[in-house]
């Protein structure tokens, strides 16, 4: 028997205009679908990164909303839930905002979806950092098994743990074929600054650190180290996320949670140099002090799991990666500086109708 794949099935992405779902649906029109239907409200997310391809059915809307929900096909074979209210700061900002968007839509997703009965597999986007121990000496890598704090320093943190927890009750209770995909930070192309609505802070348009720093850095600014860069991520490249969820798709086990990581240590200090590398930008690093939200210094996640159980390893080194992010960043230049004064003019409307300076 040949092992499975996407050919020929009818596959539903959550958050598929999002930048890993749109790399996600990139990858899977590559293996043959029938369909992929993309559901996205554009909250922080852009249609550009959509595919034109006839096999793709974009719609507009919430996943919370019930008519969407009603109006999903009855012989899905695989779904991926990678919606959510993004990021840490935002939900900060508007912690309800983060309740609607990232925790009230994996609970009325994974109840449709329970119905759903041809379903071979349910893959939910999960974050290392909710569980990832917090630690500013030397880190040891995360394992899967990782005790789960009960205070957490940002509602998007609680948020992405709910959605564990509410996949293993469908899972339990119903059988929903419901697997847990634990993202390390991801970085590549379709990464669009400022992409979507505003969400209640200046912070909105900068998301994760790797466009922000390439993109400062295209533009000679000094990249901003907190606490002097000595955190450390495991940063892994987008095109191997996608694959890794993939792999959760076909071979993962229901129930069952798995790291997609590389299992390598970066600290944001070498981060910041190789993107100051290559992007040619000359000016000096600027040091700043830590951010009082962030607790977590140093991490990075054990790969044993995903490469014994699902044959997955990271393929793209971060010195790769980070060259084609800075190259996807300088061709699609125009998009993100469009993007980026669309959230300027959403962030002075909103503060001026708040009545703050
Ligand atoms: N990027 C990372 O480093 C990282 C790390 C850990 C976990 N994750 C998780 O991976 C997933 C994808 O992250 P991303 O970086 O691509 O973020 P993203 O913001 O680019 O993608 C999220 C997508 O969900 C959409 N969305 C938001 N609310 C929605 C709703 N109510 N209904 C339908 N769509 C909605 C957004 O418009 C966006 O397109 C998220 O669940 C995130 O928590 C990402």
């Amino acid at each position: 028997m040949s092992a499975p794949d996407f050919s020929g099935t009818r596959i539903l992405v959550v958050g598929g205009a999002g930048f890993v779902g749109s790399n996600l649906v990139h990858q899977l029109l590559a293996q043959a679908p029938r369909e992929i239907l993309v559901v996205d409200n554009l909250l922080s997310s852009d249609m550009a990164n959509v595919p034109a391809d006839p096999r793709v059915r974009f719609v507009y809307g919430s996943i919370t909303d019930d008519r969407i929900l009603a109006a999903l096909p009855a012989d899905l074979d695989y779904a991926f839930h990678l919606a959510c209210f993004h990021g840490n700061q935002s939900s900060i900002a508007d912690p309800l905002g983060d309740h609607d968007n990232n925790t009230l839509t994996s609970l009325k997703l994974f109840d449709r979806l329970k119905d759903i009965r041809s379903l071979r597999k349910v893959v939910y986007a999960a974050a290392a950092c909710a569980v990832a121990e917090k630690t500013y000496d030397t880190a040891s890598a995360t394992t899967e098994e990782q005790p789960v704090t009960l205070y957490h320093d940002s509602p998007y943190s609680i948020s992405k743990i709910i959605g564990e927890l509410y996949g293993n009750f469908y899972f339990q209770r119903h059988k929903l074929p419901f697997v847990k995909a634990r993202f390390s930070n991801v970085y590549g192309p379709r990464e669009i600054l400022g992409a979507g609505r505003w969400r209640g802070t200046v912070h909105t348009v900068w998301r994760n650190v790797t466009p922000t720093f390439v993109w400062r850095a295209l533009n000679g600014e000094a990249l901003p180290l907190d606490n002097g860069g000595n955190a450390s991520r495991d940063f892994i490249f987008v095109e191997d996320m996608a694959r890794g969820l993939m792999a959760c798709a076909l071979r993962g086990g229901p129930g069952e949670v798995y790291n997609l990581a590389t299992g390598r240590e970066t600290t944001i200090l070498e981060l910041a140099t190789l993107i100051n590398e290559y992007t040619g930008n000359k000016t000096p690093l600027d040091l700043r002090p830590a951010r009082d939200w962030d607790r977590s210094g140093k991490r990075f996640a054990s790969t044993e799991k995903a490469e014994r159980e699902l044959g997955f390893t990271a393929r793209v080194t971060i010195a790769e990666g980070l060259q084609r992010t800075v190259d996807w960043t300088r061709g699609n230049a125009d998009l993100v500086r469009r993007c980026i004064a669309a959230h300027d003019k959403m962030m002075a409307q909103a503060l001026s109708q708040s009545g703050a300076s």
